[in-house]
């Protein structure tokens, strides 16, 4: 049986780990819609295929290959895990395609195993989880569960200004969402497993290969747009200039500052400079801060303090600051009751994570939801970098196929 699943795992790992990666880094660039991505969904299609599984879409592409059959009206309700196949821009091999590649592996080790499920079982992967192009994250599941209404996502446009819907409809998506009716995902699901690599060193610091989820730290993207006065770099005196890059700068380094000082998160990962020329003062720089804190609280006082720094600065800069919140996600407490379900006879620790995932937007849309980590030894993540060992990754796929049985039978 081990040898199946280390056999099946591996090789579909292999299998799809050349996909969307990049030459020069060894990172992933697989942008919703784009062809990289569309070619890891195809090898799911393809893999859940030959191992006998009914596929299904929704208009945006969220996918689940159903063990079973999908879930009928009146019958049970099903057992969804699975994860994304997406990444950020120069991402990782494992934060969302780790999730995926197990659950196709445990549904196969339960299969070869003569396990019967009671419900159906679905393994999911679910669209533009890192919001690495339309800016909002987790928008195949806010879509499918209704958290996000179909006309405020449709208006969503990439950083070269292209409409989600111009974007399936251009990567040959046969419906167009606007006129389908939408078949909420949380009415057909009992609850919903997604397995993810660690994106921290807490496992690494238990000793643990495995480790379950107990809550995500609320977080949020929001957009700094700075404007200021465009100007000949060189012959125009430092005091007369009102530029936004300076603004900005410092409003970084007060972000930081105010992170650290409350033991919170404050990242500015993104900035659009126009014109973007060396030897002009930019007019305008937009930068996102992402920002993740403990409690509701801290971050709302993280975001003033930022904001209010900010806006001091462009006081003296001559400048001017607007904040727009792009997206908010509240804090998340996974079920305790699936948690402990989850764990009973097994020593994985529950740990809380500050990192957003699909299974925060199902549980906040009333659907059981438990997380399994499996550790990653540098804690590196959102990286090319990003690292599991392949004894960890089959022990992950053990803890899954357990839950899985233990959740389905
Ligand atoms: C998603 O991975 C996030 O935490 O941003
Ligand atoms: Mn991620
Ligand atoms: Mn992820």
């Amino acid at each position: 049986m081990e040898d199946i699943v280390a056999d099946d795992f591996e090789a579909m790992w292999r299998d799809l780990l050349p996909v969307g990666r990049s030459a020069s880094s060894g990172g992933y660039f697989r942008q919703p819609f784009g062809g990289a991505e569309r070619e890891a969904m195809a090898w799911f299609h393809e893999r859940a295929e030959a191992l006998g599984l009914d596929v299904e879409a929704d208009p945006v592409g969220n996918t689940v290959a159903w063990w079973g059959g999908p879930p009928t009206a009146g019958g049970p309700k099903a057992v969804l895990t699975g994860s994304h196949l997406d990444s950020v821009l120069d991402g990782g091999a494992f934060d969302g395609p780790l999730g995926v590649v197990s659950a196709l592996a445990a549904v196969e080790r339960l299969r070869a195993a003569g396990v019967s499920p009671e419900r159906p079982v679905g393994v999911a992967v679910f669209v533009e989880e890192e919001g690495s192009r339309f800016g909002l994250a987790c928008l195949g599941t806010r879509l499918a569960t209704g958290a996000l209404p179909w006309e405020r996502a449709a208006e969503l446009r990439d950083r070269d200004g292209v409409r989600l819907v111009d974007a399936l409809e251009r990567a040959g998506f046969p419906e167009d969402p606007r006129h389908v009716e939408w078949t909420e995902l949380r009415d057909r699901i009992g609850c919903f497993v997604e397995l993810h690599v660690e994106q921290g060193r807490d496992l690494v610091d238990r000793d643990a290969p495995v480790g379950v989820a107990s809550a995500i730290w609320p977080h949020g993207r929001y957009r700094f747009d700075f404007a200021g006065e465009a100007n000949h770099a060189g012959t125009t005196r430092m005091e007369d200039r009102h530029d936004p890059m300076l603004t900005y700068a410092m409003t970084a380094i007060a972000a930081n500052k105010q992170a650290r000082l409350s033991g919170q998160r404050a990242t500015f990962g993104r900035v659009d400079v126009h014109p973007n020329g060396t030897n002009a003062v930019p007019s305008r720089v937009s930068a996102w801060l992402d920002a993740r804190a403990e409690s509701a609280q801290h971050l709302e006082e993280m975001l003033a303090g930022v904001e209010r720094l900010g806006r001091e600065r462009a006081g003296r800069d001559g400048t001017t600051l607007e904040v727009v919140a792009e997206s908010v996600s509240p804090e998340v407490r996974f079920d305790t009751e699936l948690a402990q379900r989850i764990v009973a006879g097994h020593d994985w620790p529950v740990i809380p994570t500050a990192a957003g995932h699909d299974a925060g937007i199902l549980q906040s849309a009333g659907v059981p939801t438990a997380m399994l980590f499996v550790r990653n030894p540098t804690g590196v993540s959102h990286s090319p970098d990003e690292h599991a060992e392949m004894g960890d990754c089959l022990a992950g796929v053990d803890a899954l196929a357990a839950t899985l049985e233990r959740l389905a039978t």
